[in-house]
This record gives C-alpha cells, structure tokens and sequence, in this order.
C-alpha cells in the first residue's frame, strides 16, 4: 500500500528498532529521540518542508506497519488516519499539545488507540504569552515600535501612545482552568488587578490565592486586591477591562465572543485569546474592532489558521503572533517529551500516570522517567485506569 504513495521525506534514527514510531514533524531536542530509541524504537520524523501535511502525507508516514504516531495539531486526526494506523498495527497516538480539537477522540476509541496529549508541561509558558498580549496591547508596544523603525519618532509628546494603567482595574478570566489561573495569578500578582471569572467549576484555590494576597497587600498599606465569581459570562464581558479566553474549543464555545458579546464590553477593553481562534467570531472583531480604535486585542490563535480574516492586518489595535503561546524551550522539549513517553507508554502497556498536572518527574532530564503514559485523554473508553 505505501509503494502506491508518494514517498515523503524522513529522517530515521535506530532503525533496526523493533517499534516503528512516526513524528510527522521535528520537534524541540533531543532527549525524546533518546528515550525512545533506548527503549528498541526505530523513529521516524518527517522532514517534508511543506508546514501543514495532509491525510494522504500521513497515510504515507504510517504505510503497512506503524507501532504509533506523534502528531500535530494542525493535522485532521479522524477516522481516516485513526483506521489507517489500527491496520498498521498502531496502538498510539499522542498531539504535541495539550489542545486535541483536532482529533477525533471516539474514531481513536473506536479503534482501540489510545490518544496523549501534553498538560502540565505549558500552563506557566502559555499563560506568560497572554500576559505578554495583555501589557503589549495595553500598552501598544507594537504600534510603538513599528513606529519607531519607521523613522517616525521626533520627539518626546504628551499624547504619544498613551495606554491604559492596569493596576487597579479588573482582569476577566473566562475559563479559570490551569492556564486561565495561572494568568490571573501573573495579572493579579503582578499588576494588582482585581479579577473576576467566569468557570462552570469553581476556582477554590484562585479564589484563595486573591484572598490571601489581598490581606498582604492590606496589610502593607496598599490597596487589597479582590475577586469575584461570576454567574454568567456576560458579566465578566461588561465588568472587565482585560479578558482572556482560556475555554476549550468545543460546540458550546464556538463564537462565544461574536458581535453580541463584544457589545457587552467596555468600549477600551482589551481581549485576549490564546485559546483556540473559533471562540472567537474573528469577522465581527474586526468590524468592532474599525468601529472602536480604543478598544483593543491580543491575537495568538485565528479562525481560519493560518490566515486571518480580512481587515484584522490592517487594524492598529491588534496584536497578532502565529500560535506561539507554548513556545519556549522548555516547554518545547518537555510537550515533545511528553508525546514520545505517551506512545511509548501504550505500545509497551504501561499504565497511565494518574495526575497528568504533575509531569516533573517525566521532565528530569537527569533520572529515567516512569514507566507510565503521561497524559492519555481517552483512558476510560478504553478501560484503562491510572495505577500510578
Ligand atoms: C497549543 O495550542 C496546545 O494546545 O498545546
């Protein structure tokens, strides 16, 4: 079957490895090459340059006998690849992400293969980039410095650039999850914002975190910062003056910001999302955004990636970056660690580590990690419980 394919590029490390494993793009360092070659793996990484492969590039990379597969979250993992691999023999498929709208979790079930994903490893890098987005878009550190490169600049004005302060003002978390708290966490801590959020669950040890700073500060003579939870969205969207979106994507957070919720909030809020772009009605940010210059957004994720809808590159009040909110070393080598351990972990049968928050052990670089799947999102269809 595979000799009807067209070949696609790879790079092969051990290859008389008894497990074929496929990564169908390179990833940061080394050590999860190493982990799984010492454990009698052939790896296969696709080396294509094309950026986004598609079902039949992957078809390809599994061909007759594939033991599992590292995948990315710009791939369609469904039915297609999930059936392809089972007839390959494959038991494994982990995202290198922690975000898996892009597979189709009951097809894998189905199919009897386990799908990983990476959490614990991001939470503090992601949250660091939507706090970057909060300060540049407050701030309008981008339009400042394209500015300044354009020669522009001829002296210091009263009126240049001004922003907005966020100390004292209210960060809106919608989603208080791991990387939702841990930015409200930096905003608060960092900038002595106030919070409310808005969560289906509530948010104990956030809560508690707001309490016991806001007596600290107290205590020094400042002003207490404060929290509150909110019983509807829309409360979050009209009281706040940053928000950040921090839902998973899903049916029920598909345009949850669309042009009625926009019109809830305040005409200089700041919006981010670093969560997924669909949450977000993207043509009507735009329309709001032409309509409201002081209103302003921090873009990391897009509707249609990789392109934007028409009009956002022209708007001077967004800040856009390319889906870069994991994107340090750190948490690089650690999500391609994770992935690796998680198709390692179900071709040898390990059992699944039972808080997939508490990842350090996986991470130290200079102790073995256990012998166990990191993060297996769909362990209950499958029978298999955490033992660890
Ligand atoms: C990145 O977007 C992720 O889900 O890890």
């Amino acid at each position: 079957m595979a000799a009807a394919m067209k070949p696609i590029s790879i790079e092969v490390w051990n290859p008389n490895g008894k497990y074929r494993i496929v990564s169908t793009k390179s990833m940061p360092g080394t050590r999860w090459i190493n982990l799984l070659t010492e454990q009698d793996c052939r790896v296969e990484i696709c080396t294509e340059r094309k950026t986004i492969l598609s079902v039949d590039d992957i078809l390809a990379l599994i061909g007759d006998r594939c033991d599992g597969v590292i995948g990315q979250l710009t791939e369609d993992w469904g039915e297609v690849l999930f059936s392809a691999l089972k007839r390959a023999g494959g038991v494994g498929y982990s995202n290198m992400a922690v975000g898996y709208n892009n597979v189709d979790v009951e097809a894998a079930s189905k199919h009897g293969i386990a799908v990983g994903n990476t959490p614990g490893v991001l939470t503090e890098t992601t949250a660091e980039l939507a706090a970057s987005l909060s300060l540049a878009a407050a701030r309008r550190i981008v339009e400042a410095d394209q500015f300044m490169r354009a020669g522009l600049y001829d002296g210091w004005l009263p009126h240049l650039f001004v922003g907005n302060l966020l100390k004292g003002q209210t960060v809106g978390v919608i989603g208080a999850g791991r990387i939702g708290s841990a930015y409200a966490r930096m905003m608060i801590e960092g900038f002595k914002m106030n919070l409310i959020y808005y969560d289906l669950y509530q948010a104990t040890r956030l809560e508690k975190f707001v309490t016991a700073y806001g007596d600290f500060l107290k205590a020094n003579g400042e002003e207490p910062v404060t929290w509150k939870r909110a019983s509807s969205m829309q409360e979050v969207l009209s009281e706040a003056d940053v928000i950040s979106l921090h839902p998973v994507l899903d049916k029920t957070t598909y345009h949850l910001i669309n042009k009625n919720s926009l019109a809830l909030m305040k005409k200089d809020a700041i919006l981010i999302n670093a969560s997924r772009g669909p949450v977000i009605d993207e043509a009507a940010l735009v329309e709001h955004l032409k309509a409201n210059p002081m209103f302003r957004v921090g873009l990391d994720v897009f509707e249609d990636e990789p392109l934007m809808k028409p009009g956002l590159a022209e708007q001077k009040n967004a800040v856009v970056v390319p889906h870069i909110a994991s994107a340090s070393k750190w948490t690089r080598e650690g999500m391609a660690t994770l992935a690796a351990l998680n198709v390692l972990g179900a071709i040898k049968g390990y059992p699944i580590w039972s808080d997939p928050n508490q990842v350090d052990s996986f991470l130290d670089e200079n102790t073995p990690p256990p012998a166990a799947s990191p993060s297996i999102v769909n362990a209950k269809q499958l029978g298999r419980t955490s033992k660890l």
